[in-house]
């Protein structure tokens, strides 16, 4: 049989972690001598470019190099996705894979699915089903419209599931599990043999808070960041803020007028960030993938958004949110104090799958 030809399309930084699992199950998938082995083409869109942002991911997750950088670099929505929906319909023209493949939520996943489906190439959405039902987001619509257009749906929790056949849409959905859950399995020991961490900050484990700080709906609204950071210098804790470009950007200046105690590092690599995670006393993000990594490593979480897609952390007392008002997010961390920093020792342990979800993925593709 002719190998089943997947275009892959990323291009932002957490697309980057989930596509390394699927990659890794695709190698496996041909390592055992199908009949049908897999040929992966990885298109990056250029959307992070960044060494720290995405070089520095696609070599410590050993992601085989993109086929294409599109290289549209940032922009205003409207201009960045259409540079990208332009450049992916003419690539897939001549190239007419059997499935598209695209991670998530951002522009990147929207150009991907939008050029594919225009050219009757199969969508499948890896992240499918995931709702804030804010509409204000871009990731929302994003995430909305790229699941539309999907003829496979890899729903990671059974609320993602349910999302969907709400919305009428049943046909193509498979709850997979996560696949930043395989990721965090595969790669915490390696994280903790490449040493980094808390230890190269001069930090010990459970005695800072990580914080990061991304979301537009953060960033570009002046009176939430002042909320966020008046929240920071206010906790009594050294805080360690790895911080968006983005985010750089629009503090500029007063970043040096943050409080002493909020360490301002350069985004961190995956391997480092997964143990500052770990050694974390507690976790501050805007960040989906980071609130569930916090949950992995036993750490609570204190979400700055007035709502979240994970909402079976919530649920489970795992997470809390704070939204962007300081009294919210110091008496989120309180609370959390309260109980010793600690996850509920009830709460649920298998919320994300069984660490096979990229594995799932693989058969549903080739099935
Ligand atoms: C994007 C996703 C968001 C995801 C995040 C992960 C959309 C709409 N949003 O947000 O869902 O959580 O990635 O990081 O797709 N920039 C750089 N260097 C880079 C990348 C970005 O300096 O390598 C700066 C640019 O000033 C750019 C800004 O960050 O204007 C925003 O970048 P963009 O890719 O548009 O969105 P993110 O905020 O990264």
């Amino acid at each position: 049989m002719p190998p089943l030809r997947i275009t892959t399309v990323v291009g932002a930084r957490p697309q980057f972690v989930k596509a390394a699992a699927v990659s890794r199950a695709i190698a496996a998938h041909n390592a055992a001598g199908p009949d049908r082995p897999i040929e992966e083409r990885i298109v990056h869109t250029g959307q992070h470019y960044d060494d720290n942002m995405s070089r520095v991911f696609f070599d410590e997750l050993r992601i085989p190099p993109p086929a294409v950088n599109l290289q549209v670099g940032s922009g205003p929505h409207g201009a960045q996705t259409a540079a990208m929906l332009e450049r992916i319909e003419s690539l897939l023209e001549s190239d007419r894979p059997d499935w598209l493949l695209v991670y998530g939520d951002t522009n990147s996943t929207l150009a991907g699915a939008l050029a594919a489906a225009k050219l009757h190439v199969p969508v499948a959405h890896v992240e499918a089903g995931l709702r804030s039902f804010n509409r204000r987001m871009p990731e929302e619509i994003n995430r909305v419209v790229a699941d539309c257009l999907a003829a496979l749906l890899l729903c990671p929790t059974s609320v993602a599931a349910a999302n969907l056949a709400r919305e009428g849409v049943r046909r193509g959905v498979h709850a997979v599990g996560d696949v930043m859950y395989d990721s965090v399995l595969f790669n915490a020991k390696l994280a903790q043999q490449a040493g980094g961490g808390p230890a190269r900050l001069g930090l010990a484990p459970r005695s800072y808070y990580l914080a990061t700080v991304h979301r537009a709906e953060n960033t570009d609204d002046p009176a939430r960041l002042a909320g966020i950071l008046d929240a920071f210098s206010r906790l009594d804790r050294p805080i360690v803020l790895p911080l968006h470009p983005r985010t750089r950007k629009t503090l500029g200046a007063e970043l040096d007028r943050l409080a002493g105690h909020v360490r301002v590092i350069d985004p961190a690599p995956y391997l480092d960030m997964l143990m500052l995670e770990r050694d974390a006393r507690l976790v501050l993000t805007d960040s989906g993938g980071v609130q569930k990594e916090a949950y992995w490593f036993a750490v609570p979480c204190v979400t700055l958004r007035d709502e979240t897609e994970w909402v079976e952390l919530v649920e489970a007392g795992c997470n809390r949110l704070a939204g962007a008002d300081p009294a919210a997010i110091l008496s989120a961390v309180a609370a959390f104090e309260s109980a010793g920093a600690s996850l509920p020792p009830d709460r649920p342990a298998d919320l994300y799958g069984d660490g096979r979800a990229a594995e799932k993925i693989v058969r549903l593709l080739t099935g």
